[in-house]
């Protein structure tokens, strides 16, 4: 091995082009994921204060939406929806004119190359505002399984392209997989959010999508924060259940996690850069505190070097246009 004098490091830093030819990761445009929320209403286009330059939209205004991201080469969207008449078993959420159903085919109707994926999650449609059905006071894991393949199911005959339940009950990939495969919709994925801590990190998403518990909190069905050799399981189960990509999530705090289930696991990985993450990034930019552009670009390389594919990212529309500008 040689050493210093003769071996000097720097060598290779010397110019963008040199610094270029040996770059290890690359993030491109086709990696990102852009989250939609999407309101019940007409002409609605509403600012979410915690999430600058994040909107919740009404249906009629995503073909123009869809066109815009078509433009910037982005692949593919995330939907939530965002309800006002919410009951106890999250009826909305299966309704087949549901905002998200109606979402789905004004996408699809508008930009019929989009990727559409859709979280299933009755958070956003129950009025107490869990991940699940309640019974005795507590989420019931086993009668949550009908609602949520219901729900996927929904979703799939809207026209959805990949379903990605974010509930974290034990056995929901199978319930799904079951009925999609019952249904003629054996052709689509399954994108499972499989390793998805009861975060701090989701607070500005709560307010996006209406979505925070009336009661309690969600760390009976979301993962504990120091565990990673949980996640590792949580990510088996989900495989064994038949999950075809999986996800850790949030990203950031979760660095670790991606790199392990990287080195584990030989199927795709997404990571969700979450609402709490982007909302640090532009309350810092705003104060004039960071430059927006590098920390972004340097928060996405860093979760793909850990071990990403796909990255899920409220900065995917101005990550998209930075990552085309020449450096
Ligand atoms: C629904 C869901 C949440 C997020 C994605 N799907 C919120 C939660 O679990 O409380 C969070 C996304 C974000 O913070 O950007 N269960």
């Amino acid at each position: 091995m040689p050493s210093f004098p003769e071996l000097r490091l720097r060598r290779l830093r010397k110019s963008e082009t040199l610094r270029s030819l040996v770059r290890e990761t690359r993030v491109d445009v086709s990696d990102l994921v852009y989250p939609l929320f999407i309101i019940e209403g007409r002409g609605i286009k509403k600012q979410i204060d915690s999430m600058p330059g994040i909107y919740q939209l009404s249906v009629d205004k995503l073909a123009r939406e869809a066109a815009e991201l078509t433009g910037l080469k982005i692949p593919a969207v995330l939907l939530f929806g965002v309800v006002s008449d919410k009951d106890e078993t999250g009826t909305a959420a299966y309704n087949p004119r549901g905002v998200v159903q109606q979402a789905i085919r004004a996408i699809k109707k508008a930009a019929p190359g989009m990727l559409v994926i859709t979280d299933i999650c009755l958070c956003e449609y129950t009025s107490h505002g869990h991940c699940g059905l309640i019974e005795d006071g507590d989420v019931d894991n086993d009668k949550t399984l009908r609602l949520l393949a219901k729900m996927s199911l929904s979703h799939s005959d809207a026209g959805a392209d990949m379903v990605a339940p974010s509930d974290m009950m034990d056995g929901r990939v199978r319930a799904i997989r079951q009925e999609l495969d019952g249904n003629g919709f054996s052709h689509i994925p399954i994108l499972a959010y499989a390793a998805k801590y009861a975060s701090a990190f989701y607070g500005p998403f709560r307010e996006a999508a209406g979505s925070a518990p009336r009661f309690g909190n969600r760390k009976s069905y979301q993962m504990d924060p120091p565990n990673a050799r949980e996640a590792l399981r949580e990510i088996e189960q989900d495989i064994e259940e038949g999950a075809d990509i999986v996800m850790v999530k949030p990203a950031l705090s979760y660095l670790d996690v991606i790199r392990r289930v990287r080195d584990t696991f030989n199927y795709p990985l997404a990571a969700y850069n979450v609402s709490g993450e982007y909302a640090m990034v532009k309350a810092a930019a705003r104060q004039g505190w960071l430059d927006e552009k590098r920390v972004v670009l340097e928060i996405l390389t860093s979760i793909k070097r850990a071990g990403a594919d796909i990255i899920i990212s409220y900065h995917a529309k101005e990550a998209a246009e930075w990552l085309g500008e020449s450096v």
